[in-house]
């Protein structure tokens, strides 16, 4: 099977070696990076020029496309490979709006009675009645940019000041043209985790359950930043509360697009906050594979990737591809330049890698998430850093303990000007577990 994989983060690396480990894959990708084209060929195209793909899939005869990130789902790449025939894995432009425009996605949860946070939407000429309802709003209140921000454009805030600080912003422009409608929701109590259905349009498989780490600083503190490390599976999504988010979740958002005419065929990534009675509610959907959550739910997938997405991509989801989605534990730790999530540095270079992948009998994968190779006149190349997340370290074990032990063993091989990480990656899954 030829696949062309779009994307080059840590995401996109995972996905590579998944997708190379099942049998009779050729695998091409763009942009790709020094990761990912360990194992694939990089196709010299530039995904944002749709008549470029299209043509190299026809030229290489690529039997599916995987689109890992976000943008170019919402820009409808999808739709333009699907209207020539050639299969994706990947939602259309509009079925990717649950992720694209949070007041869809809420508006969604409301018609099709999926629980989720009280909200309302404003748009930017409702400025002064937003301004309104915010003040008297109970604290802390939250207040999201309706499109896509690169998931800085949710702001929780304490007190009225911050929350109509964060309104004001996303109206004068600060999140660009995602900001031009936002949402402002109650704020719910509770635990974080994800879940993720590759999904056919109609029927869906779930992955191991996941917990990202979102702020930069260890105990949950400071800025929210992509994602700074994540563990799966996620012992408090139990399987009961699985259970009721197929369910009450999923399945009625499956339905619910095919209903309203945009089918999901997809990576559907499922927040959720889970409360103290276990019940479990909607804080946002994304429509493909998370970043860095990935990156443990693959390296605990015992099953063949390329034949799952592809069946899913031809909307014959095929569940025997796969034999466990949680076979063992992961760890993830990211590895980011200094001064992430604001401005970085770029051109460090990076040593250790093969130090730290051959330290615990190949449990260790080091996935580049911002990396670029340098050149010297001699003709030797290093890798430099080129990114805000640089690295994600990822060990899988038999116990989280041990997944988590190998992983900063591993991490401590790593070195680059600024390294900077959360040094309690899964901590929370061992007071859960
Ligand atoms: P989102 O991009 O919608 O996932 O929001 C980013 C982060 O903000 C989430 O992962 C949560 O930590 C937090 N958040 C968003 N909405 C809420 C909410 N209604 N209540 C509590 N926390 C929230
Ligand atoms: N790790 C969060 C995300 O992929 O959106």
């Amino acid at each position: 099977m030829n696949i062309l994989l779009i994307g080059s983060g840590g995401r996109e690396h995972a996905l590579a070696k998944k997708l190379n480990a099942s049998p009779q894959v050729t695998l091409f990708a763009a942009p790709g990076s020094p990761g990912i084209f360990q194992f694939a060929t990089q196709a010299s195209i530039n995904p944002t020029h749709h008549a470029e793909v299209i043509e190299f899939c026809k030229t290489a005869s690529i039997d599916m496309v995987v689109i890992g990130p976000e943008a170019p789902l919402a820009a409808g790449l999808a739709d333009d490979l699907r209207a020539r025939g050639i299969a994706v894995f990947g939602p259309s432009r509009e079925a990717a709006r649950l992720e694209s425009s949070k007041a869809f996605a809420k508006d969604f949860m409301l018609r099709h009675g999926i629980l989720t946070a009280q909200y309302r939407v404003f748009n930017e000429h409702q400025h002064q009645e937003a301004r309104d309802y915010v003040a008297q709003h109970t604290l802390p209140v939250v207040i999201k940019a309706d499109g896509l921000a690169a998931g800085k454009g949710v702001t929780v805030a304490e007190t009225h000041r911050v929350a109509l600080e964060a309104l004001d912003a996303a109206f004068d422009g600060k999140y660009g043209t995602a900001g031009r409608s936002i949402v402002v929701e109650e704020f719910m109590q509770g635990e974080e985790a994800s879940v993720f259905a590759i999904c056919d349009g109609e029927r869906f498989l779930t992955l191991a359950t996941a917990q990202d780490h979102k702020r930069i600083g260890d105990g949950d503190t400071g800025d929210n930043t992509g994602g700074m490390g994540a563990y799966a599976p996620a012992p408090i999504v139990t399987q009961d509360i699985l259970r009721r988010v197929d369910e009450l979740i999923i399945m009625p958002t499956l339905q619910g697009m095919k209903a309203e005419g945009k089918p999901f065929a997809g990576c559907l990534y499922v927040g959720l906050m889970i409360d103290q009675s276990g019940s479990a509610r909607v804080v946002e959907f994304n429509a493909r594979f998370g970043d860095p959550e990935t990156q443990v739910i693959l390296a605990i997938l015992d099953g063949d990737l390329a034949r799952l997405l592809h069946s899913a991509a031809i909307g014959k989801l095929d569940t025997s591809t796969v034999n466990n989605v949680a076979n063992g534990v992961a760890c993830c730790v990211v590895l980011a330049a200094g001064g992430y999530p604001g401005e970085t540095r770029k051109g460090d270079e990076i040593t250790g890698i093969e130090d730290a992948e051959g330290a615990s009998d190949g449990s260790v994968s080091v996935f580049h998430a911002g990396t670029a190779l340098h050149h010297e006149s001699d003709g030797a190349a290093s890798l430099r850093t080129n990114g805000g997340r640089v690295l994600g370290i990822t060990a899988s074990a038999e116990t989280l303990k041990e997944a988590i032990q190998r992983c900063y063993k591993a991490v401590n091989l790593i070195h680059f000007r600024g390294k900077t990480y959360r040094t309690d990656i899964g901590a929370k899954g061992i007071r859960t577990g």
